[in-house]
């Protein structure tokens, strides 16, 4: 994209507009949209507008002047289709970050409408997979998917780390003792499996000796996979939240 279309306005400066503002300001000419001055804004200026306010606001908005503009949203449960019929634009990216954005580790799903062009699909990927790992998941399903399972993921694993970390303490650690334990075992297992290439099944046979520790631990966990529940309750909730 030309640098006369690096105008970019960010509607929400909450925890997301923030963090938007934070890594487009160095190579974009960027305007905070607050609710002071939301009903001034000239909204023909600006080549590029990015959406993070709660969805319940943007619900109360009738239209929105964009039709020049490509529009790109990080609100949950707000579809491609309200987005176009709301900003009036037909050029909409719909991403779905999660928090670890905020420290350059986020991931980012994302779905476009057809009206976007290679040069701005480009421009988002540029600039997006500056703080987060991007994957095109198609369509509204794909980002009600991600919404569960990784927007909703820092959620569940600080839960699993919360549990991890009382038994830890169970066992006769200080908290201390224990989350160090926790979470650099978390932090080196999942950089091991991301950095290795191989399978999270490989690793764990390769740290599973027959009669060991591991394996005894193992046993004990049994073979549900109580993700499944985990994860359907989440993607249901997206769906929900989509209509
Ligand atoms: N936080 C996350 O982890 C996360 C992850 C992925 C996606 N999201 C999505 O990102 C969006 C923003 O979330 P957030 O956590 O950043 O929310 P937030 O901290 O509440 O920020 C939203 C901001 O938008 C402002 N606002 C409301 N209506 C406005 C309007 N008409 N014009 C301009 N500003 C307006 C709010 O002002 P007031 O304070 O006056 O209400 C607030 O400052 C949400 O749709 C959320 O679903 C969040």
């Amino acid at each position: 994209m030309s640098n006369a279309s690096k105008r970019v306005a960010i509607v929400g400066s909450g925890t997301i507009g923030k963090i938007l503002e934070g890594f487009l300001q160095a190579d974009h000419q960027i305007t905070m949209v607050n609710r002071q001055t939301f009903s001034n804004t000239q909204w023909q200026d600006f080549a590029i507008v990015c959406l993070a306010i709660k969805p319940q606001d943007f619900k109360l908005l009738t239209t929105l002047p964009l039709d020049q503009a490509l529009v790109i949203s990080v609100m949950t449960g707000i579809t491609t289709t309200t987005l176009m019929q709301i900003t009036q634009s037909a050029k909409v990216i719909r991403t779905m970050p999660n928090t670890p954005i905020k420290i350059g580790l986020g991931m980012t799903a994302w779905c476009k409408t057809p009206a976007v062009t290679q040069a701005e699909t480009d421009w988002f990927q540029t600039v997006f997979s500056k703080v987060s790992t991007l994957l095109d998941v198609i369509d509204d399903d794909g980002i009600d998917k991600a919404t569960a399972i990784s927007a909703s993921g820092p959620g569940f694993i600080f839960a699993m780390i919360e549990q991890y970390s009382t038994a830890a303490q169970a066992l006769g650690l200080t908290k201390e003792q224990a989350e160090l334990l926790v979470i650099e075992t978390f932090f080196g297992a999942a950089t091991l499996l991301k950095q290795s290439g191989l399978s999270a099944a490989t690793l764990r046979e390769q740290v599973t000796s027959k009669g060991g520790t591991t394996a005894a631990g193992l046993a004990a966990m049994g073979s549900d996979n109580q993700w499944l529940e985990v994860l359907q309750a989440a993607y249901q909730r997206a769906q929900e939240l989509s209509q």
